[in-house]
């Protein structure tokens, strides 16, 4: 257990960083995030808000000109540049506080072979996302080697969980529940890793004040890897209901101006994505609670508690791809 300590999330009211806020809040830390103040109402009341866009570098010096804190958050993607990254991390310097990154497993080059490590190089595979988030680690990395400054740079995969932002499972779970078919891109085996959005959370709000982990990288994610398809089946497991699979040539999804999504928000690209989690679980201790399976249910219970299963949902793109398909 880490001692108490005042703590810093840049955003703090979405689900990453909702979900952090919330495992420090429990953990007895007094915690305060730095948002532009659109979704206060999910906040615990302890949880006090510093009102920024952390875009803007001169308010971001102005509203932490004297606010000190042991441990400081970098979870907001804004899109967050290297410099937002810097100029964050210098606002809370005189503090010396442990500065965490939250980047992402695709810095690593997805044109080598799978699995990444952090020992990886990076690269920008993954273009303006990849090329700011590793001038973002790079900027932490520099301070730490420099002036001392304690960083940590978490590096998740896909996230699923209650209030993602990122359209996924929930994909899934509209379809499946309305016993519609699943379209799948080609051949739909690539392999994804998920991570429960409360394991990272946990895992996050372990890291503050350890030394080991001082200038390190850690792959964060689950420790299970599914195949596109597999990761639907799973889905329909859960809901106990059939996933009916129809596959078809990506290429027809040139014949529309504005494709609509067909699998997922961000699961369709060419590539394996397969990560070690040896690193963080050697090196820190941490391992995560959830099973995909059992990370699915909890999210299956809380999209029905929440009444998403009413929820209005427009297949007309699907239909009009579905219609060009063999039967
Ligand atoms: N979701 C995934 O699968 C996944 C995978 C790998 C890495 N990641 C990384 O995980 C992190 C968290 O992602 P998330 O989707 O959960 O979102 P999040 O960063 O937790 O949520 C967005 C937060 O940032 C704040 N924010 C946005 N723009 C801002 C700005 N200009 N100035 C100040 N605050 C701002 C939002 O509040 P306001 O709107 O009120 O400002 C909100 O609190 C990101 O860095 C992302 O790259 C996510």
């Amino acid at each position: 257990m880490t001692p108490v300590m005042r703590v810093l999330v840049a955003g703090g009211s979405e689900f990453v960083s909702l979900a952090l806020v919330r495992a420090l809040v429990r953990d007895g830390h007094t915690v305060a995030v730095l948002n532009r103040g659109r979704r206060t109402d999910r906040l615990p009341p302890s949880v006090s808000v510093i009102p920024c866009d952390r875009k803007d570098h001169a308010q971001l010096k102005s509203v932490l000109a004297r606010a000190r804190f042991e441990a400081v958050y970098d979870v907001s993607y804004a899109p967050t540049t290297g410099e937002d990254v810097a100029a964050l991390a210098d606002a809370v310097a005189a503090g010396r506080p442990h500065v965490i990154f939250v980047s992402t497993g695709r810095v690593y080059d997805h044109a080598l072979p799978i699995p990444y490590s952090e020992t990886t190089p990076r690269g920008y595979y993954w273009g303006e996302y990849a090329r700011h988030k590793i001038a973002g680690e790079d900027a932490l990395l520099a301070r730490h080697q420099t002036r001392g400054l304690p960083v940590t740079i978490a590096r998740p995969t896909h996230v699923l969980g209650p209030l993602n932002t990122r359209h996924n499972e929930a994909f899934f779970f509209d379809r499946i529940i309305r016993g519609r078919p699943v379209l799948v891109p080609g051949h739909g085996g690539w392999l994804r890793q998920f991570g429960h959005v409360d394991d990272l959370a946990d895992a996050l709000a372990s890291m503050p004040g350890n030394p080991r982990a001082f200038g390190q990288a850690y792959n964060v994610t689950g420790e299970e890897c599914v195949t596109q398809v597999g990761f639907v089946e799973q889905i329909a497991e859960v809901l106990e209901r059939p996933a009916e699979f129809r596959h078809f040539d990506p290429a027809l999804l040139k014949r529309f101006d504005q494709p609509g999504l067909v699998f997922g928000q961000n699961l369709v690209y060419d590539c394996h994505a397969v990560y070690t989690t040896s690193k963080v679980r050697t090196e820190l201790g941490i391992r995560p609670r959830y099973t995909l399976a059992s990370g699915l249910r909890q999210t299956w219970e809380w999209y029905r508690k929440e009444g998403l299963d009413q929820r209005p949902v427009d297949f007309t793109f699907e239909d009009q791809l579905l219609a060009l398909l063999p039967r």
